[in-house]
């Protein structure tokens, strides 16, 4: 994520959460955040070349840039990446595009000395909390009132990250990747 992609960011997640993050959260978060990493999904459509220079030289300069479509973000924590935030705009959800995001970010995590990725989700999220599950998350307790609206956050985790774990991981991508429906 790049500050230019903010604007869109900010976009899907009015659109995806009761209480949206403002936008200087982000732009701090790029700016100075030195333990976190933050992706957004942007396809990119290449069009077809049509001149030898094109195609030699085209492509790449010629790539259009199609909206931000996702995003998800973590922060480092000893020994584990906990992630902050991940959102689909609503027309792209149900695609496989969140598990997609996630696995990837873990994936990227995963680089670091980490053994856990831990999250919270909001008790009444039923879809992400699916998710995370097929993902490998469990269950690990309840925050009560942890959101400012008084909803309850369920902590669940990822893990530990050996590399039995990071090969079912890599499985899991290849056959999400694989069932993409753009
Ligand atoms: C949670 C979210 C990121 C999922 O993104 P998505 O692209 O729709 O999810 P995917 O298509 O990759 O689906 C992944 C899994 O989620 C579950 N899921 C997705 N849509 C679902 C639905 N409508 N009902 C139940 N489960 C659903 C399924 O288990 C699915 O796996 P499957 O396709 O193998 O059955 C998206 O719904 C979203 O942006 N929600 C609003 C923001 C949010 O709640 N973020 C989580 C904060 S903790």
């Amino acid at each position: 994520m790049r500050e230019e992609d903010i604007a869109e960011v900010m976009e899907i997640e009015r659109q995806s959460f009761p209480m949206p993050w403002p936008e200087s959260a982000y732009r701090n978060e790029i700016r100075y955040g030195t333990d976190s990493l933050y992706y957004v999904l942007q396809p990119y459509r290449e069009p077809a070349p049509t001149t030898w220079l094109e195609r030699v030289f085209g492509p790449a300069r010629r790539r259009e840039r199609l909206p931000v479509i996702g995003y998800v973000g973590m922060r480092f924590l000893p020994g584990e990446a906990h992630i902050t935030t991940i959102a689909v705009h609503p027309q792209w959800r149900g695609r496989g595009l969140g598990k997609y995001i996630l696995l990837m970010a873990i994936q990227q995590a995963a680089r670091h000395p980490i053994r856990f990725v831990t999250l919270e989700v909001r008790a009444s999220n039923r879809v992400a909390q699916q998710l995370y599950t097929e993902v490998g998350f469990r269950f690990v307790g309840v925050q009560r009132g942890y959101y400012r609206d008084g909803e309850d956050a369920w902590l669940m985790r990822l893990g530990p990250l050996d590399r039995a774990e990071m090969e079912r991981l890599e499985e899991i991508l290849r056959e999400t990747e694989a069932r993409i429906r753009w």
